[in-house]
Formats: structure tokens, C-alpha cells, sequence
């Protein structure tokens, strides 16, 4: 890592009352000037909870919305505009509106990885550590999971209810095929398969444990196996690594790469505190109901 700069970031986030928090999958030299590293789900509830004045989100794009989603007071940046989730541009408000109509109004379940004007329109957001126990929570026997066919699938496999699902995925993850995890086994035949919900439905069905990126980095930790093929972006690698030393890491397949979320560089982060410049914030008529599908989702921790 470049200490200069390491030192600068650390220098100005102190002058402007800043917290940094960064995704999991985020380059190392991120991870190491975050305050914070988590999944989707604990970033948004770090977002909720901090005093800080600024937000730093070293992520993608619905990831900084939803912390300006919940904290309308503070200013939340992303240090680079064009960091974006593929998966969230496949679904807009009106194509879901469209969608449920044909439904006759069914419960929506929104994946974080959306726009906030989906989520204003949802009944309650979940993310990839959730998702199952938001769907049990509905008191409905039908409900519409969007924008993830994978992640609607996973969560149809593990509850009574009938889901619906949107025609959308993460371009990365479903590039993994049962052939390629085989492969990788017949590799390393003493590792222990992990998979994200995000992967096709033949993969998770062949994983030792499906979870979000950090159920992976508790799963490794507290496991006594030492060896573990990742069924996700291969960013995860580098955080795993770190929390369990000495446990070898696979990557089920090295074209599992988000560009997206490699983009963001300790210049971007360093340019953006110095100038405040990359705020995402969400306008009032649309953050008010997207605020109560996110609240919903944070009550039922
Ligand atoms: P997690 O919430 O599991 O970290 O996943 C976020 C994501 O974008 C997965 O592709
Ligand atoms: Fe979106 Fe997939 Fe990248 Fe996650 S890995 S941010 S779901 S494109």
C-alpha cells in the first residue's frame, strides 16, 4: 500500500468527522484504510448507527443509496460515479410495477442490490444474509423477489411460500456451472465448497454452505476444515486470508471478477474527502418510502 497516502486519507477523514466503510469484495489496499469491511447487511446497519458526519462508501452505487437512504443528515460519498451493480440496473420502478400488476399486487421483497426508486416501491428490502427470514416474516403465501432469480430461488428452496421471481442475476456469479465447481473439487478434494446466493441454483445445490460474503468469512473461520473453494466474486479471497491465517482459499473460478467493484483507488478515496465531491444523495419523495422497506428489513435483526 502506498503509506503516503494511506496516511492522507487517515488525515482527512479526521478533519471532516468521515468514517470509510468497504465492501468485502473492495481491493485490499481499501479494505486496509477502511474503518469498517462487511457485507451489504452490516454496512447498512454501521451506516444507520454512526455519530460520523460524512460516509465513505468504498462499494457501488446502491450501496452508498442506501446509506443516504438511511441517514439523510449525513453526507454519503462514492468516491467514484460510475462504481455500479449490473444486477441492480435489471430492474427499474415502472417494469416492476408492470410486473405486479400481473401478480395482482403480491408482496415485493427487493434485494438491497436494486435503485432506490425499486426499493420505494417494495414492501421490504433483504440482502444475501437475510433474504429467507424476511420472506418467513411476510404474512402472505405468495410474494415477488426481485431483481435476483438466484437469490429468489435459494430463498423459494427454503420456505413454505411461493415466490416469484424477476428475471434478473448477477452476471458474475452465474458464471459459475457445476462443471467448473466440479473441476475445482476434483482439485482440492479436501475443501469445503462455499457459495453465494447469487450463484445458479445447480451450483448452491452442490455447496457445503450458502451465505452472504461475510457468513463465508465466519463460516472459514470457525470451520476446523483448513481448506475452502469461494463460490463468489474473488475479491473475498484477500479478507479471508486475513481473518483466518493459515486456511487455504480457492476461488471456484477466477472469472467470478466484479469491475465495478475494483474501481474505486486510495486517490479516488483521498480526492473525494478532500473536495466532498461524489455525493449520492436520494431525493426526499423517493428515500421516505424506500426508508421503510430498508427499516422493515433492520427490525428483524
Ligand atoms: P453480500 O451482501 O453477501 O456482501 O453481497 C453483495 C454483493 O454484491 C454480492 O455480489
Ligand atoms: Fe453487483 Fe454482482 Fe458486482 Fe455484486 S458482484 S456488485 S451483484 S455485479
Amino acid at each position: 500500500m502506498n503509506q503516503a497516502i494511506a496516511d492522507q486519507i487517515k488525515r482527512l477523514a479526521q478533519k471532516q468527522n468521515a468514517l470509510i466503510l468497504a465492501h468485502n469484495y473492495q481491493p485490499p489496499e481499501i479494505q486496509g484504510i477502511a474503518d469498517m469491511c462487511g457485507d451489504s447487511l452490516e454496512l447498512s446497519i454501521k451506516a444507520a448507527e454512526t455519530e460520523a458526519g460524512v460516509l465513505v462508501f468504498c462499494g457501488v452505487h446502491f450501496m452508498a443509496e442506501t446509506a443516504s437512504i438511511l441517514c439523510p443528515e449525513k453526507k454519503v460519498l462514492l468516491p467514484r460515479a460510475d462504481a455500479g451493480c449490473p444486477m441492480a440496473d435489471m430492474v427499474t420502478p415502472e417494469a416492476l410495477k408492470e410486473k405486479n400488476r400481473s401478480l395482482t399486487g403480491v408482496p415485493v421483497i427487493t434485494y438491497v442490490n436494486s435503485p432506490a426508486a425499486v426499493k420505494a416501491i417494495s414492501t421490504v428490502c433483504c440482502t444475501s444474509a437475510n433474504s429467507v427470514k424476511v420472506a418467513n416474516s411476510l404474512d402472505a403465501g405468495e410474494i415477488l423477489m426481485v431483481p435476483d432469480r438466484n437469490l429468489a430461488a435459494y430463498t423459494a428452496a427454503h420456505t413454505d411460500k411461493t415466490v416469484h421471481c424477476w428475471d434478473g442475476c448477477c452476471p458474475y456469479h452465474e458464471r459459475l456451472t457445476p462443471e467448473m465447481v466440479r473441476q475445482v473439487r476434483q482439485a482440492h478434494p479436501n475443501a469445503l465448497f462455499m457459495a453465494h446466493p447469487e450463484c445458479r441454483p445447480e451450483v448452491t445445490a452442490m455447496a457445503d454452505v450458502v451465505t452472504s460474503t461475510s457468513g463465508m468469512l465466519n463460516f472459514a473461520n470457525q470451520s476446523d476444515h483448513s481448506e475452502f473453494i469461494v463460490g463468489t466474486e474473488v475479491g473475498l479471497i484477500y479478507p479471508l486470508g486475513k481473518a483466518s491465517p493459515g486456511k487455504s482459499f480457492y476461488p471456484a473460478s477466477d472469472r467470478m471478477y466484479c469491475a465495478d467493484m475494483k474501481k474505486i483507488t486510495l486517490a479516488d478515496v483521498a480526492r473525494s474527502l478532500e473536495q466532498l465531491s461524489g455525493e449520492v444523495r436520494v431525493p426526499e419523495d423517493v428515500r421516505v418510502p424506500a426508508l421503510s422497506a430498508v427499516k422493515k428489513m433492520l427490525m428483524l435483526r
